[in-house]
Parts: C-alpha cells; structure tokens; sequence
C-alpha cells in the first residue's frame, strides 16, 4: 500500500465510490465520488488527538466488532494515506450542530466540516475490477450456535483475535471472559459445499482448509498448551508447500475428525462448549468439550460486485462471482473489451492466487495501453442509417452497450465495444443491421442450400459458435453417434437467430428447425441467450397460431463437453422429423405462404439501371456501380461475396 501510495503513475483515491462507467475500450470514462472525510489528508499527521476527545463510541468493523473505534478514525493502521476520517452519520448525523471537540483538539486544523463530496472525472483506456469477496454469515446455521454463543466465532473474527494489532494485541482470550482458552475447536466448510440454498453456497471457498491449519500452527508455536481439533468432511491442502503445513499441523498434535458437529451447546456456568460429531473414520458417536469453537466459514461475492457488473456489463456465474472471458485460456479478461477482472471478485481465493491473478490482470492491460491501435475481431454490427428508424431496441438489446442511439437519430454501432453476437441484427424488425461475417444473406443461403433437395430429410440446426456448436465437435470427435440429418448453421451467438431465419426454413420445407446455444448461465455474451429464448418463445405462438406443430421447433442448451447431449438432442430432434410427414410440411409450406411470413427481402428497389454504391462488410472496401443482386455482388478488394448495398446519396 506504501509503495502504491508513493508511486508517480499511481493515483489513490480511497474513500471514494466509482459511480458511473462509460465508454469503451481505450475510451472509458469513469465518475468517482470522492467521500468528505472531514479531514484534511495533506495535513493530517494521524497524532490521535481527535480520537482521545472524540465522545462517540463504535464497533470497530476492522476488529469484526471485537473492539471499538470513534467517530473520527483511522479506517485500520496501515491506511493510505494515514489520515483520519469522520463518519459523518454517526458524528454529525447523530448531533445537528457537531460537537467540535475535535477542532478544538487538532493542533494542525485538519478538521473541517464544511468539506462537500467531490466529482472527479477520469478517463481511462482499461478498467480492472478487484472488488474483492466478503465472507458468509453462519447466522442462519442455528445448530452452531453462532449468534446464541459468545465463545462461538467465525474464522476472520478468530483472526482478528490473535492478531499483534488486535483488540487484545495479541493474546489469546475467549470473548465471553477473556479467559485463556485451552481448548479450541474448529469446524469446517460452515455455508460451503452445500446444496440446500438455506444452509449456505454450493461451492469450495479454496481457502478454509489451509486458512484453519495456518491458524492451528500458528497456535502451536505461540501457545503451545492449547489442544486444536480440526472437524471436516474433507481436507483441501492443494498447493506450493501446503501438503507439507498440513503434516506439520498433524506432527505437532493438532486432532483431525471427518465428520462435521451435528450442534454446539453451551455450559451456561462456564461458557464451555459441547460438540456431538460423527467420527466417520472411527464410525462411532463422540462428544467433544471446548472452550471456543471457531467456525470457518467460506466467501461469498462481495456486495457492490452487482453494481459494478451491470456499470461493465460484465456476467457473472451462478455464484454471483464475476465471470472470465474464458476458464483457462483468458482467466482475466472479461467478454468485455478492456475490462479485466482480479481477486475475489471472480472466485474465492486466498492472498497468493490474487496476487498472481492481479499481476496477470496488469499485464493484460499495459498490452492494450501499449498499443497505438487496438485490433478489434472483423465480426461486428453495421447500421444501415437509411433503413434505420430510430426505434432504439437494438441499443436496449444490446448486451455490452455498443450501440448508441438518440431520439431523432439512427443508431450508431461503437465497433470498439461491438462483439458481433448479432443480438441486434436479429432484433430489428427493419433489417437495418447487418452482421460482418454472418449476413442475412449468407445464413438464407445456406438454408437455401441445405433444403434444396429432399428438404423432408433435413433438420435446420442453428448452432451457437462457443457451445453447440463445439458440443458438436466432442460428439463428432468422441465418434459418437448420431443421426446425419441435421445440417448446422453456425453463428456467434444464438442471439443471432431471427425469427425470420425460422420461419423461412419452415416456409422452405423444413420438417424441424432447432435452435441450440449455450447453457443460460454460460453465454459468450452476457445474457444474449435470454433473447433466444423470447425469441423462440414468440415463435412458439406465432406457429401454433399459424396451424403449424410448434413442437417442430426446438430450443435446446448444450455446453462444448456435452457431446453426449448433442448427441441425445440428435436422436430427439430425429425423432420428431420421422413423424412429420411429407403433407404436413405441404400445408406448412402453403399456410405460411399465405400468411405471409417474413423471408429474405432486399428492402431496396432492384432497378438494374439505378446507381449504386456497396461496401464490403469483410475488407470494408467500398465502390460504386449499377445495381446488382445479391448473388452477383463480389468485393474487388478481397472477393468476398458478403457485399452490402448503399443507396447512392
Ligand atoms: Fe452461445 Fe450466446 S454464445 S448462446
């Protein structure tokens, strides 16, 4: 923190609070409120004065409410910058007109309660978010004891405890009577590896295990006298030199029991504590007694990590932690361009795991700061602003906020912060948004293609690139087998399918169209999936509607290492095409022709003399000419047939 505080390129505002993101890659514009501490932080030499005169008294938070602090305080003894603050809401909140005390005690008059919150501005090329973890409430968990006992604790308040700058300064004493506790209990994974909601979080905080053998060794050499006894279900000690701890704890005396305390009661006369557990390995009923039981309890996401979520746009897992761009290959990076994350912010994890993930974060971002140019990937959103109008829903749409729009005005794609999931280019209903790379144009050819003949046999499957369509790939490369019918239209993101893709299948022959992506929770693009399935879901009823089965039409969710799901998906979705029969598509295909129902339209006049001017969407190149048909428009630059036209201005 000293050298932070000292370092030229570093500028440290604490007690302050970002409240606002914009921007992009390379452009973010980010509004913090700095706090009023009420102290001036130049001046303050943090003597100490104030607090001795100050009459309020506080839990101290940083002691886990052990000890106590006042109203003017140092947040913990090592802060940077070393200057006090005043909680305004218990100072000043607490008396209309501030007792002064304080002033009057500062030599330096560092004290000013006039001092107002400060705006600061900033714009920043990358944003890396460590907002850390908080840790679980046992509150909930009755049997332990935890808001009922004063000599049950949790891990972190145990820390506190013991340590040199705690509220005892360093010696060991139970909360109830400062009594020297000889016998010590520690029971793991309290909240962690559950499946009951109610009783805490399904997953291994990653840090318990070796945090209590830490603390088990700690007390061995510091009070050799106290008895440690760990209780556990299993015991975590994966890692540099961690095995290796755990044997020393286990060398100097400290009792390991597998099995978890049933519950903790108390010895009113002596504040004692009595444990039943099943001894698993011993496989019998034991009791045990103490004098403190500490309960190590994991980590859950902290509580501002939503906030600044949805300020990124950033998605997080089903834990609430935030998630990474991907698990091993960019364990720092975010879908969002220039967005990194580090810490506990993206899982639990202990001090050495964040460092190396926050050395990793930094890294990645002088990357992008050292760069002139930043390459972004050619698959993006295009605007066509003639066709645009000016409805706005694609920018609502838009997972990461790429498209901006004004009342009055058309929508303009920040190719910056684009993705090219194609969420929008599927959600405007004026086909004013075309998809570099994965046009209209190329997924109605391709359906063209796959239903031109025996389209009775073909089943349409769109396939979202991360997911399906890998899970595809696994089953394909496990060699497992399915049936051939299905002919897979790959695009980035499920997202991308519009709902005129599908009914054009159906309009073409199609006996069954599936539509296939991530898993909810795992999309590439935040929550792009979720506006499949309205998509889908609208779908539904526009078939049954329309007298079509709507059972032909399929959405399903498979991860890239369940090719035995695709598989089964395979083996459903053939099932279904086998009891369409040939009429039935007949009467889809003359139903939907009369309800006409959107296909592939070019919304432009197709006069053959009309001038026209067309931009590539792979190179970018643009030229002018006559018009031309789709099939018959090719890039010079790079032959690319992915062509669009630009009506002549
Ligand atoms: Fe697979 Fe969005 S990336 S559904």
């Amino acid at each position: 923190m000293m050298d932070v505080g000292r370092h030229p390129k570093i500028k440290l505002l604490t007690f302050s609070e970002v409240e606002d993101i914009a921007g992009y890659v390379g452009n973010f514009k980010v509004r913090i409120r700095k706090k009023a501490r009420y102290v001036d932080e130049t001046e303050c030499t943090s003597c100490g004065d104030c607090v001795e005169v100050c009459p309020i008294v506080i839990p101290d938070e940083y002691q886990e409410g052990l000890g106590s602090r006042r109203a003017i305080f140092l947040s913990f003894p090592q802060a940077v910058p070393s200057a006090y603050i005043v909680n305004a809401d218990e100072c000043l909140g607490q008396n209309p007109i501030a007792c002064g005390k304080c002033i009057e005690a500062c030599e330096k008059s560092c004290i000013d309660f006039d001092m107002k919150d400060e705006i600061i501005n900033v714009d920043v090329g990358v944003v890396i978010v460590a907002t850390g973890m908080d840790i679980y409430d046992p509150t909930p968990l009755n049997e332990y004891g935890y808001t009922s006992f004063s000599n049950v604790m949790t891990s972190l308040e145990f820390e506190r405890l013991i340590c040199t700058g705690g509220p005892l300064e360093g010696q060991l004493g139970r909360p109830s009577d400062l009594a020297f506790p000889k016998r010590i209990g520690f029971i793991q994974c309290v909240g962690s590896r559950t499946q009951d909601p109610e009783r805490g979080n399904p997953y291994c905080s990653n840090f318990c295990c070796m945090n209590t053998i830490k603390t088990t060794q700690y007390l061995n050499d510091a009070h050799p006298e106290v008895e440690s006894t760990v209780f556990y279900t299993d015991l975590r000690a994966f890692g540099k030199g961690f095995e290796e701890l755990l044997m020393r704890s286990k060398g100097n005396g400290v009792k390991y029991i597998r099995g978890l305390p049933g519950d903790v009661v108390e010895d009113p006369n002596t504040g004692n504590l009595q444990l039943t557990v099943e001894n698993t390995t011993r496989n019998r009923l034991e009791n045990h007694s103490f004098d403190l039981v500490v309960l190590a309890v994991g980590a859950v996401p902290s509580e501002n990590t939503e906030t600044i979520r949805q300020m990124v746009s950033l998605s997080k897992s089903p834990s609430g932690f935030l998630r990474e761009a991907h698990p091993k290959l960019r364990p720092v990076d975010t879908p969002t361009k220039g967005v990194f994350i580090a810490g506990g912010v993206e899982s639990p994890k202990d001090v050495r795991g964040s460092v190396t993930q926050a050395s990793a974060a930094a890294s990645r971002a002088s990357i992008l700061l050292n760069k002139d140019q930043f390459s972004v990937d050619a698959i993006t959103a295009v605007i066509d602003e003639e066709l645009c109008k000016n409805c706005g829903i694609c920018a609502d749409v838009c997972p990461f906020s790429a498209i901006v729009w004004e009342k009055g005005q058309p929508a303009e794609v920040i190719t910056a912060a684009c993705t090219g999931c194609g969420t929008c280019a599927a959600e405007c209903k004026f086909n004013a948004i075309e998809m570099r790379h994965f046009s209209d144009q190329a997924i109605y050819a391709q359906i063209d293609a796959m239903l031109e003949e025996n389209p009775q046999e073909s089943i349409v499957t769109f396939a979202c690139n991360w997911c399906s369509y890998a899970g595809a790939d696994t089953a394909g490369v496990g060699r497992m087998q399915y049936p051939p019918n299905a002919h897979i239209i790959r695009t980035m993101c499920s997202g991308r399918v519009s709902p005129e893709f599908v009914w054009y299948a159906f309009r073409k022959g199609a006996p069954v169209v599936l539509v296939s992506g991530c898993h909810y929770v795992d999309c590439h693009y935040i929550d792009a999936n979720r506006s499949t399935t309205r998509r889908v879901d609208g779908l539904w009823d526009g078939l049954d509607k329309n007298g079509v089965d709507p059972g032909r039409l399929m959405l399903e969710w498979c991860s890239a290492a369940e090719g035995a799901r695709w598989q089964h998906i395979m083996k459903q979705a053939e099932e279904k095409r086998l009891v369409v029969e040939e009429e039935m598509i007949q009467d889809t295909r003359s139903l939907l022709k009369e309800a006409r129902v959107p296909g592939p339209r070019n919304p432009r006049a197709k006069d053959e003399n009309q001038p026209a001017d067309y931009q590539c969407l792979i190179c970018g190149d643009s030229w002018s000419g006559t018009y031309q048909s789709d099939a018959e428009r090719t890039c010079p630059a790079c032959r690319s047939n992915s062509v669009r036209w630009i009506r002549k201005r």
